[in-house]
């Protein structure tokens, strides 16, 4: 089945000019960007994005780091795209992210770990709307498309 994921490359991969390396691998794995967009979150879009976690001790700077710096926001397509992202990024805590992962391959720290991607269908679906307006967007047909789906 067709998903979208909502992917963020955090303040520390775009500082790090690490941005195009993560977005390439994406691409080389077949998936599609259908958007992307670099912002400076403000804190009230950085609150609902990490609104699960509101009660959590590591909110605040969560939310401090979010809006440190840019970001680049993305939406990826592509077949049950949402669970294969989040194996292509690795564990939450970089330290125990396996290696060939993008936390496990280029980052060191928990609070820094490079990249957001969405959970399930059903966050994916409220990320995306957060960030993205529809028409922000876009539908388009890669020419191997029927090679790789
Ligand atoms: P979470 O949604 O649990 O992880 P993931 O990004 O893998 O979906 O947490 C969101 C972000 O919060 C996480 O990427 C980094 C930060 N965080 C901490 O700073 N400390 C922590 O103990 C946890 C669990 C997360
Ligand atoms: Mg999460």
């Amino acid at each position: 089945m067709k998903q979208r994921s909502f992917v963020m490359l955090k303040p520390d991969a775009v500082k790090r000019r690490l941005a195009g390396e993560v977005l390439t691998r994406f691409e080389k794995r077949g998936l599609k960007i259908i958007a992307t967009k670099m912002m400076i979150i403000d804190s009230d879009l950085a609150k609902k994005h990490y609104g699960e976690h509101s009660e959590k001790p590591f909110f605040k700077d969560l939310v401090n780091y979010i809006i440190s710096g840019p970001v680049l926001a993305t939406v990826i397509e592509g077949e049950e795209c949402i669970s294969l992202i989040r194996k292509m990024v690795g564990a939450t805590n970089p330290q125990e992210a396996d290696l060939g992962t993008i936390r496990g391959d280029y980052a060191i720290d928990t609070g820094r770990n490079i990249i957001h991607a969405s959970d399930s269908p059903a966050s994916a679906a409220r990320e995306i709307s957060l960030f993205f307006e529809d028409s922000e967007i876009c539908e388009y047909t890669l020419p191997d498309e029927e090679l790789i789906y």
